[in-house]
């Protein structure tokens, strides 16, 4: 099993009952849910820091639904090629915890998966399937050097620093955008002049990018519950105005492209 470290001093982490502690005495609790806490002092979640309750609902209730299948067969496919015997994989930025689910059911490896938002762990250790989750920061991961193979990244912020310090040697990270069109359907609903992705990779002087992968599938979504649900998890919510968003009230089925482009890093 990958061992945890200490976000404060960096020594290993070990469980005793129900608690991490590591040999300066730095404690963490395993919520009832499974997951351990590993925030401190100014990395405390709070309303500004991670997705809400709300937030983490609606992802989960959409993509409960399949709608980003082509992705997770995208991504599937991409870890099934390199053909590693039980790879180390941490799920940065897990959301609740979708993604890191599907992958495990079919692939044989180690999965870890954290996120800033507790909301986001609690919903994603609710699924007990045997993945490890952590609330914790991504400008301070809590995995030794060189510990992960692959380190998945979705629709989140970036950190170089930290993302090359995890992945071994010849670990990659993929790093998962959304596509040009994504969406498009949305937009042209609620704005006058919809405007598309730029599909820039993250920049970054410490990693290679290496490859890129674009996904694009056309699904039907069935019931307004599901496209209010769906635009609650883009950012375009946050800045639409209520009488845009009242556009979408009377819609209860929408033809839509998905469209993702995985970018591929490697040290
Ligand atoms: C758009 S969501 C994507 C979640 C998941 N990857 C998915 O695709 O379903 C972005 C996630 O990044 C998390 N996040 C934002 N800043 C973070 C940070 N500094 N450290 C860890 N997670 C962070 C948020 O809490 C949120 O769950
Ligand atoms: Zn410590």
């Amino acid at each position: 099993m990958t061992e945890l470290i200490c976000p404060v001093c960096g020594e290993v982490l070990t469980l005793t009952d129900r608690t991490y502690k590591c040999k300066s005495n730095h404690c963490f609790d395993t919520a009832k849910e499974g997951y351990v806490n590993l925030l401190t002092g100014s990395h405390k979640p709070g309303s500004e820091t991670g997705d809400n309750k709300d937030m983490a609902q609606c992802r989960r209730e959409f993509l409960s639904e399949g709608y980003f299948d082509a992705l997770v067969r995208g991504i599937i496919e991409f870890i099934k090629e390199k053909a590693l015997p039980r790879p180390v994989i941490a799920d940065i930025c897990c959301g609740e915890g979708y993604y890191g689910d599907r992958i495990k059911n079919e692939i044989d490896c180690e999965m870890l998966g954290f996120d800033l938002s507790k909301e986001m762990v609690r919903l994603a250790a609710k699924r007990k399937n045997g993945i490890t989750y952590f609330v914790g920061n991504l400008s301070r991961i809590p995995l030794k050097d060189k510990s992960v193979d692959i380190a998945l990244h979705l629709f989140a912020p970036f950190h170089e620093k930290e993302f090359s310090r995890i992945i071994k040697d010849d670990g990659c990270i993929l790093n998962v955008v959304a596509g040009e069109n994504h969406l498009f359907e949305l937009k042209e609903l609620l704005y006058d002049t919809p405007y598309k992705n730029d599909e820039k990779p993250p920049e970054t002087a410490k990693l290679t990018l290496s490859q890129r992968r674009k996904i694009t599938a056309r699904v039907h979504l069935k019931s307004n519950r599901d496209i209010m649900a769906l635009f609650k998890m883009t950012p375009y919510y946050y800045h639409t105005r209520d009488e845009d968003k009242a556009k979408l009230r009377n819609i209860d089925s929408l033809d839509i492209t998905t469209e993702f482009v995985v970018f591929i890093y490697t040290k």
